[in-house]
């Protein structure tokens, strides 16, 4: 029985508190490899860790009730979460994949996955009729972000999972940008959530973890014997790690986003900025979509620089963001899609989606929003020719 009602207090107290023989406030760190048996085909739940292990067994639990799903998965990368999710498909299925996702997901379907048959398309998801030209057949998934890596494009959640569904195939959702603190995916009718952990839900730039939720039991079976057999498990430290993390993701993440709106506007209104893509912005695309299935814009921020300003000179000139791959981490980051996040993606479909060389994304993280702002403004001031 739940004593509480609201995710603030479900990501201290959800999946299993504590721990039942001790009394102990956290869960263990059960760092085995192996468990006694009683006997043959006696056991204590647990034969071997990449199958089950209890510390993994407490955040996959805690990650399935913040999704509101019916189980959940951790797994040692958001790259190896989505190849489990993707190891669900066969030799002739196909999937249509957002215009912009993350780099790594268009690289393991164009050079893993293509290979053994299980072919994609790329298609603009913002757009319901672009979507249903590109459902034929052998369409068996759908694979969006909302807000998108890295342009943050809205794509509408529930209209999506509706027409997915008509064509009886799976909506999965990479979740990674909003974090179910902010939005929900399996409760707008998408079928997996998936994440990388290693950003927002680690939160401090000290892990690699992937995370699955899944809405139904049928699912849930199929992913873990995947994910058992293809092996790619989170290990027992890094769990405790990213379920400690998650304790303190709502008072994060309200920082973040309050930060990400106040240089979202600053941005908007600098003479040298030339784009600003950040979903929390009332003129941005999917403004209004957004707001109905997330709780606000989240904390990425795209803009792109007039002519006239290096880019090369405005990284060179931040003194406290960062210049790196990653995002999420209460430091802010900043990075450069075309040669970074994105280098895997051929210049042409790049182009062609609106990542540009110009492009710049912004991790904004939690520091003051005032020192983030005068870091941003001089750098600026550095970069004009
Ligand atoms: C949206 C998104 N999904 C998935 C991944 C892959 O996750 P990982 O780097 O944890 O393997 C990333 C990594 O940047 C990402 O940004």
């Amino acid at each position: 029985m739940k004593n509480y009602e609201y995710i603030e207090s479900a990501l201290i107290h959800g999946g299993i508190y504590g721990d039942e023989r001790t009394g102990a406030v956290n869960t263990p760190i059960y760092q085995t490899s192996t468990y006694m048996q009683d006997g043959l085909g006696k056991n204590r739940g647990y034969e071997y860790s990449r199958t089950g292990n209890p510390t993994r067994e407490a955040l996959e639990l805690l990650i399935a009730e913040l999704e509101n799903g019916e189980s959940g998965f951790a797994f040692a990368s958001g790259m190896a979460a989505i190849t489990a999710v993707l190891s669900l498909f066969k030799s002739g299925d196909r999937i249509v994949i957002s215009s912009n996702v993350y780099g790594g997901t268009f690289r393991v379907l164009d050079k893993v996955f293509q290979n053994f048959g299980f072919s994609y398309t790329i298609a603009d998801t913002t757009d319901l009729t672009a979507l249903s030209q590109a459902l034929t057949p052998d369409v068996k998934a759908v694979l969006i972000e909302s807000p998108a890596n890295p342009l943050l494009t809205v794509t509408d959640i529930k209209a999506v999972a509706e027409l997915v569904k008509k064509r009886e195939a799976l909506l999965v959702v990479d979740n990674t940008f909003m974090t179910p603190y902010i939005q929900r995916p399996l409760e707008l009718g998408a079928d997996i959530v998936l994440h990388s952990a290693t950003k927002y839900l680690g939160g401090h730039s000290d892990l690699i973890a992937g995370l699955v939720v899944v809405r139904s039991k049928e699912l849930g079976e199929r992913l873990h014997f995947i994910q058992n057999a293809t092996g790619g498990v989170l290990q027992p430290f890094d769990s405790f790690l990213l379920i400690r993390s998650i304790k303190t993701l709502s008072v994060r993440m309200d920082r973040h986003v309050e930060n990400a709106v106040e240089l979202a506007k600053l941005l908007k209104e600098h003479e040298a900025v030339k784009t600003v893509y950040y979903p929390g912005l009332p003129d941005a695309q999917g403004y209004d979509i957004n707001l109905k299935q997330a709780k606000n814009g989240g904390a990425m921020i795209s803009f792109e620089l007039k002519e006239g300003y290096s880019i090369n000179r405005f990284f060179e000139s931040l003194k406290l963001i960062a210049l790196a791959e990653s995002l999420g981490g209460v430091e802010s980051l900043v990075c450069h899609p075309a040669t970074m996040t994105h280098a895997s993606i051929p210049r042409e479909i790049r182009e062609k989606v609106g990542i540009t060389d110009g492009l710049i994304r912004l991790s904004v993280g939690i520091e003051h929003g005032k020192d983030l702002a005068a870091d941003l403004e001089q750098a600026i001031r550095e970069a004009k020719q």
